[in-house]
């Protein structure tokens, strides 16, 4: 067995067996209806395969998504200390729950298994990664991550999230759509970097997306259903109005996000 087996297998364990399966059910609902939001078909996506989002586009949506890029281990590590919530609530083990979002943690921190020792590097955590895909476009970084320079569509994704950051709901829930985001828009922004001229054979793009592609190293697909598990352990029924809402929220703010970079796209198109 693997580790994350043993840790999910621990986590079932410590869990109500009646609240678990019924959480289940719920979160099984939510992502059906979560992968049918407009942000899974977007005209962003046949966009970007196809070079029709270049040059200028795909730089500025690059540093816009950096800021979420950065975000997101902030995201990782405070869902982390929350689980305690689990614990206080309905006083069970929460070491499981700990346990496998570490396993997020030490990805997005640029560890990598070894062979008897922690293998490591801060420039490969994922956001120094994405840093690296931006300064390989040759733009510089440098104030670029100012509020006044990033769109105001990234800004009100990341400020909803940071509302959330002591939340552990909302938390969770940015987590499960956030790595649905990374398995469905990776692969094809891989592509439109590819298209742009740049290496993704390492690197961030070959770090993200699912674990089932054979372009990438990635376990982003693993990262979320740990993150669904822990959901399934802390969920209580009064929790699903504010859970589908949160969850579509997070979506709506994604969609605005892709909506204000493929209108990018054809301006950038219309001044060539
Ligand atoms: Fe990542």
């Amino acid at each position: 067995m693997t580790l994350r087996e043993t840790a999910k297998q621990k986590l079932i364990e410590s869990s109500e067996k009646k609240r678990y399966d019924q959480n289940r059910q719920f979160m099984s609902d939510l992502l059906g209806s979560v992968r049918q939001h407009r942000l899974f078909r977007h005209d962003v996506l046949p966009a970007m395969e196809t070079a029709q989002m270049n040059g200028e586009a795909l730089v500025d949506m690059h540093l816009d998504f950096r800021v979420l890029t950065k975000q997101f281990t902030d995201v990782i590590l405070m869902a982390q200390f929350l689980t305690r919530e689990i614990n206080h609530r309905h006083n069970e083990d929460h070491m499981p729950a700990r346990f496998l979002i570490n396993l997020n943690l030490l990805d997005e921190l640029g560890f990598w298994p070894g062979h008897g020792e922690y293998l490591g590097d801060p420039d490969r955590s994922h956001f120094r990664l994405f840093e690296q895909v931006v300064d390989a476009m040759g733009v510089s970084r440098r104030g670029r991550d100012d509020r006044d320079h990033i769109s105001s569509v990234a800004l009100a994704l990341l400020d909803f999230v940071e509302d959330g950051m002591n939340d552990f709901l909302t938390l969770l829930l940015y987590l499960v759509i956030a790595e649905e985001v990374a398995l469905v828009y990776s692969p094809i922004m891989r592509r439109a970097v590819e298209l742009y001229g740049l290496d993704v054979a390492s690197g961030y793009y070959n770090v993200h997306g699912s674990s089932e592609d054979e372009d990438s190293d990635a376990e982003d697909d693993e990262h979320q259903n740990d993150a669904i598990m822990i959901l399934c352990q802390y969920l209580q029924r009064a929790d699903y109005p504010r859970a589908r809402k949160l969850a579509l929220e997070f979506c709506d703010g994604w969609a605005a996000f892709w909506d204000h970079q493929y209108a990018r796209c054809a301006e950038v198109r219309l001044s060539a």
